[in-house]
């Protein structure tokens, strides 16, 4: 009998139930008997013994198509696990003790970086583990692509089409703020040009307000009476770039506004005298139906991990790179964030296209010296890491 445990964590996300359905497709196919413990609202269940044994029938029932996530899903901070519960409970020693006393073969973890930065702790103490990398934000270090990503991007696009039907109408200038975590800006590019987002703002290009100023001016001047602009949630000025973290948390917490967006909504409209809304998507860029290409993506990476189960290949990720599943090992990417490259081709290429397609290029002051503000910013020398990744690639293509 194999006894496969399973549990979602932080966020959640739409394909997560498709990822779980892969992995027991893939197990069920080859393996006679098969038990699955479904654990309830993340590592949460792990830690409190609470779970239910799913069937196989839970997995073939439609839940392909289903949103959200069957055993539900909670945040559990990295940084408290080595933290006692209220009642003293020791958090690690009690998953492992969960884990043993089940007797289980492998634990598949579904979920994002703090996810991931457990899953690796578990390991470290000697579980069985599978990590399959779920977010909206495709931030996780060593694999192409996240599953939950291309689904938020088709709804974050949707709003920023709808938006531009209004905007039009009524000569405004709009924001749309796009989630995908503070610190990266994948899904407001990816919405941004598909979109066709007039300006758009990441996290890891700090904006010069003046040029955003700048470019709606042009817009006008060309004819053009509206603009739009795609926000990423953790969007930062160039001034705000050059505070310490400190700083910059105490200037979040006593921000007036309830996001970067409104700010700079404000900040346009005193300038430029001009109307401004602002929209903001939210969750429900995470909700409702998987779209078919994170379905797909699901289905193999599911059965990628059932394979590595089945090998009993664990302490990895089950990665997408070059449109291959990999095993990638989870120490080598634990604790690593995967940003936008400033440098990189997508974002070089709507700076110089001489029809400057999508603009960007507002977004780059032009100053030498910001990404080293960015490094210092976010102490996790995100940028220079990411310069690093393509070095780093080849080497986790090779496992
Ligand atoms: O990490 C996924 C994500 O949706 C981010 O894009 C966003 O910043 C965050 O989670 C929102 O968190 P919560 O669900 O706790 O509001």
């Amino acid at each position: 009998m194999m006894k496969i445990g399973m549990l979602t964590s932080g966020g959640d996300c739409q394909a997560l139930n498709a990822a779980m359905r892969g992995v027991v497709k893939g197990l069920t196919t080859n393996v006679d008997e098969l038990e699955i413990y479904g654990f309830e609202n993340g590592y949460k269940g792990l830690i409190y013994e609470q779970y239910r044994i799913l069937t196989a029938s839970d997995f073939f029932s439609g839940i392909l198509t289903r949103g959200g996530t069957i055993p539900g899903s909670s945040r559990q901070p990295f940084k408290q696990m080595r933290v006692p519960d209220e009642n003293g409970l020791d958090k690690v020693e009690a998953m492992k003790s969960t884990y043993r006393k089940l007797g289980l073969d492998c634990l598949v973890i579904l979920g994002g970086n703090g996810t991931q930065k457990t899953a690796n702790l578990l390991r470290e103490e000697g579980l069985n583990i599978i990590h399959l990398p779920k977010t909206i934000d495709n931030d996780i270090y060593g694999t192409d692509v996240t599953f939950g990503f291309q689904s938020a991007i088709n709804i974050a696009t949707e709003t920023i089409d709808c938006i531009h039907t209004t905007a039009a109408s009524h000569n405004r200038v709009f924001i749309v703020e796009v989630m995908g975590q503070h610190k990266v800006g994948w899904l407001t590019l990816y919405a941004g040009v598909a979109g066709g987002a007039d300006i758009i703002l990441l996290p890891e290009i700090p904006y010069d307000i003046d040029k955003v100023v700048d470019a709606i001016h042009k817009r006008t001047k060309d004819g053009k009476g509206f603009t739009i602009l795609a926000v990423a949630e953790g969007a930062i000025s160039k001034d705000d770039a050059q505070l310490t973290k400190k700083q910059y948390k105490a200037k979040v917490a006593s921000r007036r506004y309830p996001s970067v967006s409104y700010e700079i909504a404000d900040q346009i409209q005193e300038k430029c005298g001009v109307e401004v809304r602002v929209a903001v998507p939210g969750h429900t860029q995470r909700g409702g139906s998987p779209c078919p290409y994170d379905r797909v993506l699901c289905t193999r990476l599911g059965s990628a991990a059932a394979k590595a189960i089945m090998d009993g290949k664990f302490g990895c990720m089950i990665g997408m790179i070059n449109n291959k599943t990999k095993c990638v090992p989870l120490g080598e990417v634990a604790g690593k964030l995967k940003t936008v490259d400033p440098d990189s081709q997508m974002i070089q290429g709507g700076k110089t296209d001489r029809y400057q397609f999508w603009r960007l290029n507002f977004l780059i002051s032009g100053k030498k010296g910001e990404e080293k503000c960015l490094t210092r910013l976010y102490t996790v020398s995100s940028v220079r890491r990411n310069s690093k990744m393509s070095k780093d690639r080849n080497t986790l293509l090779q496992h």
